[in-house]
């Protein structure tokens, strides 16, 4: 049996130039879906697929996102003192343990590979999740929890994976699938963003991802791929035949690339429509602009 999964990296570093000038002085994953901060939702998905060790692999201007993680004493005694119980509770479950949490600065912009290998010393030699927040994945059962139980079965690598409209497969890693078993499929060639003609399928890579630590060994030798960028797809495709195979998972919940202003509106949608305080009054607005835009037409 595959060795327990309890750490996870958090690639940060990302400037988040697409949401300027929001990113000018706020971390893109401070930004807000409904009310939690983009990050709150990945590290929940991590807590929940029994991850204990957060590595947060940063850069210039993500302190906020610090702050975030520490306590707040002051604000929790406040609203202790008003009574305010709920929201105290909302508040506490964000603390994070003391000496849980990690965070290594990425000094160069060099690629998702080389955020990874940045938290290389903190791995060491055991498997490890690596969780992109961007990617934000609405399902009943959290994804990478999904993919920690498929994991206990097949042991070596795997990514998260969906099926993407054949034009959209260029801004992704795509799968080369050898046997489809359903929901796990085993992978005998990834391409990072290859040209739409080139593409070996339209199965391709979402931001979760259990490796192991031949990986990080892996990309000590990694020349940098796409985009120029050192490519964490690149990394993984180098264990393909190796002891330590790769799989696909294709998990089952909703994905949002949160990324993209429309995947962060969708998302915004979406998680206030799954809660019951905002429901009603967020369908009724949508029903009437969306009759009205019709009418306009
Ligand atoms: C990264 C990965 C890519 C993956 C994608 C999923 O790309 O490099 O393989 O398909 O995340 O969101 P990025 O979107 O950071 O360019």
């Amino acid at each position: 049996m595959p060795k327990k999964v309890t750490k996870a990296i958090f690639p940060v570093a990302g400037m988040g130039t697409r949401f300027l000038p929001a990113t000018k002085s706020v971390p893109k994953e401070i930004m807000t879906l409904v009310d939690r901060p983009l990050v709150q939702y990945a590290i929940d998905e991590a807590r929940a697929a029994g991850i204990k060790e957060f590595i947060f692999v940063t850069s210039r201007g993500k302190s906020a996102l610090e702050d975030y993680f520490d306590h707040n004493p002051f604000l929790e005694q406040e609203l202790r003192k008003k009574g305010k119980d709920e929201l105290l509770k909302t508040l506490k479950s964000t603390n994070m343990e003391s000496g849980a949490i990690a965070y290594i600065r990425q000094h160069r912009a060099l690629g998702l590979g080389h955020a990874v290998w940045c938290a290389r010393r903190l791995i060491a030699n055991e498997p490890f999740a690596v969780i992109l927040p961007d990617d934000v994945i609405a399902a009943e059962k959290p994804c990478l929890q999904q993919m920690v139980e498929a994991y206990a079965e097949t042991g070596g690598n795997m990514v998260a994976a969906m099926e993407v409209p054949h034009d959209k497969a260029s801004a992704y890693g795509v799968l080369d699938v050898d046997e489809d078993m359903g929901s796990v499929v085993s992978v005998s060639g990834m391409v990072e963003k290859p040209k739409a003609e080139e593409a070996p399928s339209n199965l391709a890579v979402i931001g979760r991802y259990i490796l192991s630590p031949s990986i990080l060994r892996n990309l000590d030798k990694i020349k940098s791929g796409a985009g120029g960028e050192i490519q964490l797809t690149d990394a993984i495709a180098a264990d393909i035949g190796s002891d330590n195979p790769v799989y696909g998972y294709r998990f089952r919940g909703e994905r949002f690339d949160c990324g993209s202003k429309a995947g962060f509106l969708q998302a915004t949608v979406a998680f206030a429509l799954a809660r019951d305080d905002l429901r009603d009054d967020l369908a009724e607005f949508l029903s009437t602009i969306s009759n009205a835009s019709k009418a306009a037409q």
